[in-house]
């Protein structure tokens, strides 16, 4: 047998990687699963979208290699896409390099930044990718506790307190993944304030600032994010375009070129048409983020309603594409709490702890579901309440 290396030994393959191929296997044999577990956006990307992505197949010089830092115009349209949203501006030939995803930038920045041995601030709970390609590249995790009582924002003043010799990199998501908590501005700006003091570099992991949130916000819109401090963001979610793989990562042009060095030997450029196709997403007007916050909005009811069947907590204003409920008292751990569910009513949650051990006693909902099928979700645990609501609806 060939032995794996040594650096795998920390890393499993990814939980839903793992489940999903159990849940399919559920579905195979004819269970009709209803999957609430990930985040992968079901509706469609804007028609003009999907029309620039087909014309541009057609364009010279489509199929052959793009540049390692995209097209010019790709990167002119983020910057402008930053100005506009969030007031940040951005030089589009040092500070933007666009992405095959932001999921592979956490492993870029990782590559480009730490050496063996340095250690790495990650959130508890947090997005698991962080802890596992942090292993990768022979650093060590070092978690920091978020709470629900603390508004699932670190304590900047313990963790001062704390150890942070060999700190390098710290991870943060705001909007926060899961628990959809999102950072005030004085919030980023301590958290670029804390980095800069402990010369650490800050990477703020935004994927979710425009979904459900009525004040989209970025870190680098805080004084003094120059340096130390670097931003990922990603059309997955706010354009329905996951499969795309459209991210991008911004900050100080040192920064980037680093970045760069380690991407531009990973891959050969983004296919041209879909680099067309982010650019039209990209200039999409007011419409489509109020169409899209409508159907969200509209999910999210719904599973409130499902969770509160359930007898969890959760907090009404969460931002995001997930509900992240509290289990209640004395209930089972989150995974055997989610098998039951599976097992039981055909519906995948996913546990509160794969993303760390301060999700234990939390599920999280995800609102990639259309809304009948949350109602039928609602049917399987109560049946007489889903009755209630729609002789209401029909009174009313
Ligand atoms: C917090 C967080 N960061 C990054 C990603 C990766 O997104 P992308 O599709 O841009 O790679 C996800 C996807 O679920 C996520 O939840």
């Amino acid at each position: 047998m060939i032995q794996e290396a040594h650096r795998l030994q920390q890393v499993q393959e990814y939980y839903f990687s793992r489940k999903l191929k159990e849940v399919r296997g559920l579905v195979a044999g004819g269970r009709p699963v209803i999957n609430m577990g990930i985040g992968s956006p079901d509706l469609a990307p804007a028609p003009e979208v999907l029309q620039t992505l087909q014309d541009a197949v057609r364009d010279a010089g489509a199929h052959q290699y793009q540049s390692y830092q995209g097209l010019p115009e790709l990167r002119q349209t983020i910057a402008a896409f930053y100005a506009k949203k969030f007031g940040v501006e951005l030089d589009p030939e040092g500070e933007i390099l666009p992405l095959m995803g932001s999921k592979e930038g956490i492993m870029h920045i990782s590559m480009a930044f730490l050496n063996p041995g340095d250690r790495v601030l990650i959130p508890d709970p947090g997005y698991p990718t962080y802890a596992s390609v942090t292993h990768l590249a022979g650093a060590v995790p070092l978690y920091y506790p978020l709470s629900e009582e603390n508004g699932w924002f670190p304590d900047l003043e313990a963790l001062a307190a704390a150890d942070l010799s060999g700190v390098k990199l710290m991870w943060v998501s705001y909007p926060h993944m899961p628990t959809g908590a999102q950072a005030s501005p004085a919030q980023l700006q301590a958290l670029v304030n804390f980095a800069r003091e402990h010369q650490i570099l800050l990477v703020n992991d935004n994927p979710y600032s425009f979904v459900l949130s009525r004040e989209p916000r970025s870190i680098l819109m805080s004084e003094g994010a120059g340096g130390h401090v670097l931003e990922l963001n990603s059309l997955s979610k706010t354009f329905n375009m996951a499969g795309w793989r459209v991210g991008m990562v911004l900050g100080a042009a040192p920064l980037i070129t680093s970045v760069l060095k380690v991407k531009s030997n990973m891959d050969s450029g983004m296919f041209y048409g879909i680099q067309k196709g982010a650019i039209a997403a990209l200039k999409s007007g007011p419409q489509w983020f109020e169409g899209l916050d409508a159907v969200y909005r509209r999910r999210r009811q719904a599973v409130f309603q499902l969770a509160d069947l359930l007898g969890c907590t959760y907090d009404p204003q969460a931002v995001g594409m997930f509900v992240w409920a509290r289990l209640p008292e004395g209930s089972a751990d989150s995974e055997s709490y989610i098998d039951s569910l599976l097992y039981e009513k055909d519906i995948f949650v996913a546990p509160g702890t794969i993303f760390g051990s301060r999700g234990a006693g939390y599920i999280r909902f995800s609102l990639c579901v259309p809304e009948e099928k949350i109602r039928e979700a609602i049917l399987r645990v109560a049946p007489s309440e889903v009755k209630q609501e729609t002789s209401q609806k029909s009174e009313s």
